[in-house]
């Protein structure tokens, strides 16, 4: 009896210790970002710190990054604020999102109204992106570059840096120069233009995509496009939104949900009504779902989080409680409802998205391949060895075999059931929500040969009659029989042979093929060619090459022979 009681005060015990999965659990899972604009002044506050540790995995000075703000003075930078902001998103594993080193406000008045020509404006602009962006090198994750550079009939806005004076470039230019220096500034940062009223297509957003296209078309470094979101509780249509983001996603672009309200009219004490809530709780609930149906939608970003410090009242008279947190740091309807569509929108699969785990070929697959899927929208937030629990890619209905898994990036074994039709119906399917289905052409082979740093190039993984790997230090020797390690070799036959006829070379000489199959010990799928080194082999860094029933693995590896 004594037994039975401890594990039942046990199992209480467990579940009041375990709170709801906060929303950056939720996020994590879907491979992408929550995060919320924050002020430094605030952190003192016990539960705005609290709230914002635990809730977010991104976070984005709301002020401290502006121009005006960091660099307040010709000669002097005031990195104070945003220095704190960068060291609690550190402390809690919060990624940092800059904002924002061209715009139009809250410029200083040193440079308002200084009297700069182009000249000088071009050389303040470069050595500003200079400075602010390279200290922040590897900790700012991504910069809205350039914020707010359109008027909503798509025409640039006249502006300090674009043509009062400006920097002496016409049209984007500007903008593509700011990319640029803020490229040569953090090489390693993701660059964004950001806006409002261009969430769904409309003449701005038709402005904006087709900048967006013709820098991506000319190579300028441009990775996302990030959408405001300043909503009353009449929107843009969804339909509208995902057509916009869709544009945007097939030009290979990111996008960013980056400052997320919805103001609701309020009271004297700033109380909204309960109808008003709840359709507040649709729009945010609707938007969280929308992003997660795009593998490149990576961030949702609130602007602020808790209705006790929002911009909205100050800006907009009458209107308040335009976020997920009350005034009191308690979730709202909208908290609620972004949760429920991290718990339950579909996962999403795009096409291409299914590659030869050894080559990255993206054009088809063959039975038995070993498979990558990139992108799916949902899945464990780290990386599991299968089983990975609640997971299942179906071709044509029947379930592959998992190797590993995490949000958007499964390795599965094309079922060898597929052989002979000519596509397959591919489904990813997590904790019992199935995603769209795709068609992935088949063929009899797809070979690719395994490299040694997997980057589907260079060294091939290649061992000697030893076991010992081939490398510059252990070239192979001529004469010797080499294993080499592949998979898209097709079907089986009885023996665990490959099925179709198998050729190799190696610096486009003819290497004899002694076994052609399945590697023994390794997952069905992985694929083991046995091949003799010829005399004729030259020397050096050399081209290998398979090919099964005719099918030629990639081109762009390599091994190395004495
Ligand atoms: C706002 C801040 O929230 C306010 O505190 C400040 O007084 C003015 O700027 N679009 C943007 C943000 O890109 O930088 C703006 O932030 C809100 C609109």
């Amino acid at each position: 009896m004594r037994r039975e009681v401890f594990a039942v005060l046990a199992l209480l015990a467990l579940s009041c210790a375990v709170p709801a999965q906060p929303l950056r659990d939720l996020a994590a899972a879907r491979g992408i970002r929550v995060g919320a604009a924050v002020a430094p002044g605030y952190f003192s506050e016990q539960p705005y710190a609290d709230t914002l540790a635990r809730e977010f995995n991104q976070a984005q000075p709301e002020n401290a990054m502006k121009f005006g703000l960091i660099h307040p003075a010709r000669d002097t930078y005031n990195w104070t604020d945003a220095d704190a902001i960068a060291a609690f998103a550190a402390a809690h594993g919060q990624a940092l999102r800059g904002h924002t080193l061209v715009w139009h406000n809250q410029v200083p008045a040193w440079l308002a109204n200084g009297g700069f020509d182009s000249t000088r404006m071009a050389a303040i602009l470069q050595d500003h992106i200079r400075t602010v962006v390279g200290r922040y090198a590897g900790r700012v994750y991504a910069w809205d570059v350039v914020n707010e550079a359109f008027n909503n009939d798509g025409t640039l806005r006249g502006t300090l840096w674009y043509d009062t004076p400006g920097i002496g470039l016409s049209g984007t230019g500007y903008i593509e120069q700011a990319l640029r220096w803020t490229r040569d500034a953090d090489p390693g940062a993701k660059l964004f233009y950001n806006d409002y009223s261009a969430e769904g297509s409309n003449t701005k957003s038709d402005a904006i995509y087709a900048m967006a296209r013709d820098f991506k078309a000319r190579g300028v470094p441009l990775d996302g496009i990030g959408l405001q979101m300043h909503f009353t509780t009449s929107t843009p249509s969804l339909a509208s939104m995902e057509a916009n983001i869709r544009r945007l996603t097939d030009l290979g672009l990111e996008v960013q949900i980056t400052e997320l309200d919805v103001r609701l009219p309020v009271d004297a004490s700033g109380v909204a009504s309960a109808a008003n809530l709840a359709a507040q709780a649709k729009i945010y609930g609707d938007v969280t779902a929308l992003c997660l149906k795009f593998p490149l939608c990576t961030a949702i970003q609130t602007w602020g989080f808790t209705d006790r410090h929002s911009w909205i009242p100050s800006s907009f008279a009458g209107y308040g409680a335009g976020l997920e947190f009350d005034a009191s740091y308690q979730p709202k309807p909208a908290y609620d409802a972004m949760a429920a569509s991290f718990k339950t929108a579909p996962p999403v699969i795009a096409a291409g998205a299914l590659t030869n785990a050894a080559s990255y070929a993206a054009d088809a697959v063959s039975p038995g391949e070993i498979a990558v899927l990139f992108g799916a929208t949902w899945g464990p937030a780290s990386l599991q060895l299968a089983p990975v629990s609640g997971l299942r890619l179906l071709f044509d209905g029947t379930p592959a075999t998992l190797i590993y898994a995490r949000v958007g990036q499964a390795s599965v074994v094309v079922p060898f059931s597929v052989a002979g039709r000519s596509s397959t119906q591919l489904q990813y399917e997590y904790n019992g929500v199935a995603s769209n289905a795709v068609a992935v052409p088949l063929r009899a082979a797809v070979p690719g040969i395994f490299t040694l740093d997997s980057s589907g190039h260079g060294p091939g993984a290649v061992l000697d009659s030893a076991y010992r790997v081939i490398s510059r230090d252990n070239p192979a020797r001529r004469g010797d029989v080499l294993q080499v390690f592949a998979t898209g070799g097709g079907a089986l036959a009885a023996d665990s042979k490959l099925a179709a006829p198998v050729s190799a070379t190696i610096g486009g000489v003819d290497c004899p093929v002694q076994y052609a199959g399945a590697a023994p010990g390794l997952i069905a799928g992985a694929v083991q060619v046995n091949l003799a080194v010829p005399a004729g082999v030259p020397s050096g860094e050399q081209p290998l090459s398979i090919a099964v029933g005719g099918a030629a693995s990639q081109p762009g590896v390599t091994v190395v022979v004495q």
